[in-house]
């Protein structure tokens, strides 16, 4: 089908192109619900230092909850979003004292966590457990509405429901991990806000956007 043709483009591209990140190739899930926790609002570049400051000093979950709130918050201090820190510590908290220390192993599950939204739900569950559930940020809203041709404004209920939908079907089913963290990838190196690289990109003669010339228009997002 043309998502079996889309995702094992997306999955070449990223094997051509790794990077490689201390929280890939890890099953952990306090490790990748950390990692992703910092990077909700926070870029790969700044984010990675406090990541290793947090693994080191905080190896475990139980580590986390067993320390004082104002050293989780000082080792946080720089990255913004402070509740991100306080959320963090919370469910810390509240897996070791309620859960027995374990992680929920499902996406319905990971949602129930404070903090914890569909991205982050979609990328535990797959990183950690195999669970085809997609990401869906702004770097899938972007792959997706170029090559599909999809105009549904991103910043809509309706467009996130879209989205999401798609992106489960198109979720290779034997390897959910490496496509989500393959089409994050793609989409902030090559399929990029402003001048993506279509010359080169493997993906531009099924591409929608880039055999219309709507690469500047689309995805369509309209401010409120
Ligand atoms: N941004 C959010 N999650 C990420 C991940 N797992 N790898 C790279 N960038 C990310």
């Amino acid at each position: 089908t043309d998502f079996q043709a889309f995702s094992y483009q997306i999955l070449r591209w990223y094997h051509e192109n790794p990077r490689d990140l201390p929280w890939r190739g890890t099953r952990n899930p306090y490790k990748i619900w950390l990692s992703e926790i910092i990077l909700q609002q926070t870029r790969v570049a700044q984010g990675l230092p406090y990541y290793e400051n947090f693994v080191n000093k905080y190896p475990t979950v139980q580590d986390l909850a067993n320390a004082p709130e104002e050293e989780v918050l000082r080792l946080w201090q720089g990255l913004g979003y402070y509740s991100r820190a306080r959320n963090l510590h919370f469910c810390a908290k509240y897996i070791c004292t309620e859960l027995n220390g374990k992680f929920p192993e499902s996406y319905e599950g990971l949602l129930k966590l404070k903090g914890v939204g569909s991205y982050t739900a979609s990328a535990i569950a797959s990183f950690a457990f195999g669970e085809a559930k997609a990401v869906v940020d702004g770097n899938v809203f972007r792959v997706l509405a170029r090559y599909f041709g999809i105009y549904t404004d991103i910043a809509s209920g309706k467009g996130k429901k879209q989205f999401e939908a798609l992106a489960d079907e198109i979720i290779p089913r034997d390897m959910p991990d490496e496509y989500n963290q393959a089409i994050m990838d793609f989409g902030a190196r090559q399929c990029t806000p402003t001048n993506p690289n279509c010359t080169e990109c493997p993906l531009k003669s099924n591409c929608f956007a880039y055999t219309n010339e709507l690469t500047k228009v689309l995805p369509v997002k309209i401010k409120k």
